[in-house]
């Protein structure tokens, strides 16, 4: 069905690689997962997300159940996380609540190349500090999560768009400045300018992006705390080593976000360049019933990330896989016994079920990238030692059958 896939075993393994990096990191950082219902209540992201958002007013999967209750297919993850933080009263565990997920959402977006209807995220939200901080600490968090799937050419890009109060000032000058000029936007641009008019800055279109180029600069309607804010934000991620540059559009899609916003990009990907995409938001929580908490948080798209790392292998997880070659009939079940006991002792194994060849049996040794075949024909059982040979470099050695399972185990 249009934007969605069927990922097939030769993709899963990768999956899995990644998921299992990011389950590691999230670990190290002391993240811990959540994971929530795969449809929620519309209101939910209607409050939240908010009408005039593209995900809420045109990309939602929304029904009605038979008890006639509005329900959708969660399009993003932070406003369930919310949710559950408020019903479980999270906020009890401590002062900090550090959560990460990793879930799959829906969006009737126009299909692409990084772009599909049912599609991957993880993410981490970081609840109850409101200090910069935190917010460096979620980003160093998704950079250290790319480093380690290989993803390169990065960029960073981060913005302010103020507390509410700031941001309501900034956005009455933002409509005095578009007004005079408003049968020059798009149709979209026009209706936003009386809904929401900080979404028009995020534009795609050349012709507005360069009217845009000219309109009021969010930083210059920051409070005190707000400016030092993001101040301090720059200076710790320049400790943590990481580049960035600000755009002063970087509003992004979702209404919830205060303060601090930010992406990832990847020219790798093509036109859908995010990888990641997160910020701020400190009022949310207490907008869907919650006390009042800051809180900041991530999600990227496991989808996008696979094409901006291509082909890159993590060798290091690819350890050794064993095909037990059948030398002769005689030897099939202790063939299967062998690679049985192998696979007991956590290394990859195969034998043949299908009575091949040993030159067949060696073709599909090859099909699997098995690394080392182990021949077991009459005269190895007799004798107790069976023939290893390497696969890549054809090295082979006799090694005693009781010692079999150390030689792939042990160093
Ligand atoms: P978002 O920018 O809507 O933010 O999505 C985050 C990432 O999800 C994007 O950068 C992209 O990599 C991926 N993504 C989004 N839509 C699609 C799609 N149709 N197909 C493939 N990948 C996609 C959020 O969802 C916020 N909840 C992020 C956040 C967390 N903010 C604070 N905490």
């Amino acid at each position: 069905m249009k934007g969605t896939r069927d990922l097939l075993p030769n993709e899963t393994i990768r999956w899995r690689q990644l998921e299992t990096v990011i389950h590691d990191t999230m670990k190290a950082w002391s993240y811990g997962e959540i994971r929530t219902p795969v449809f929620e209540m519309t209101e939910l992201f209607a409050r939240s997300v908010g009408e005039e958002s593209d995900i809420v007013s045109k990309q939602m999967y929304t029904f009605t159940d038979q008890s006639k209750n509005s329900l959708t297919l969660r399009p993003e993850l932070t406003a369930p996380t919310m949710r559950a933080y408020i019903q479980h009263n999270l906020a009890r565990d401590g002062a900090l609540t550090k959560l990460y997920y990793m879930d799959t959402l829906f969006r009737q977006e126009r299909p692409q190349a990084g772009r599909m209807r049912q599609f991957s995220q993880f993410g981490a939200e970081a609840i109850g500090s409101p200090h910069p901080e935190q917010d460096a600490e979620v980003i160093s968090l998704i950079c250290a999560i790319l480093n380690k799937l290989g993803v390169i050419n990065l960029e960073v890009v981060i913005n302010s768009i103020g507390s509410a109060h700031s941001r309501d000032r900034y956005r009455d000058e933002l409509v005095n400045f578009l007004t005079p000029l408003k049968n020059q936007l798009s149709e979209t641009s026009q209706r936003r300018l009386d809904t929401n008019p900080l979404r028009i800055l995020d534009t795609s279109d050349e012709g507005e992006q360069a009217i845009l180029a000219d309109a009021p600069d969010i930083m210059e309607f920051l409070d005190g705390e707000d400016l030092s804010h993001f101040e301090e934000l720059q200076d710790h991620l320049t400790e943590f080593g990481i580049d960035f540059r600000r755009d002063k559009s970087l509003v992004r899609g979702l209404d919830y976000y205060t303060r601090t916003t930010f992406e990832i990009t990847s020219p790798n990907v093509g036109a859908q360049s995010a990888l990641c995409g997160g910020g701020r938001y400190d009022d949310l929580i207490a907008q869907l019933g919650g006390k009042p908490t800051p809180a900041v948080g991530f999600a990227a798209g496991i989808e996008r990330i696979l094409i901006a790392a291509g082909e890159h292998k993590e060798t290091s997880l690819e350890g050794v896989s064993v095909y037990v070659v059948t030398v002769s009939d005689n030897t099939r079940s202790a063939a299967a016994k062998l690679a049985d006991n192998l696979r007991q002792n956590g290394v990859t194994a195969s034998f043949d079920t299908l009575r091949r060849s040993v030159k067949a049996q060696l073709r599909e040794a090859n099909r699997l990238s098995s690394s080392h075949a182990v021949f077991l024909g009459d005269d190895e059982l007799n004798s107790g030692s069976v023939e290893v040979k390497e696969l890549d470099s054809g090295l082979q050695s006799k090694v005693a059958i009781e010692e079999i399972i150390s030689h792939f185990t042990i160093d």
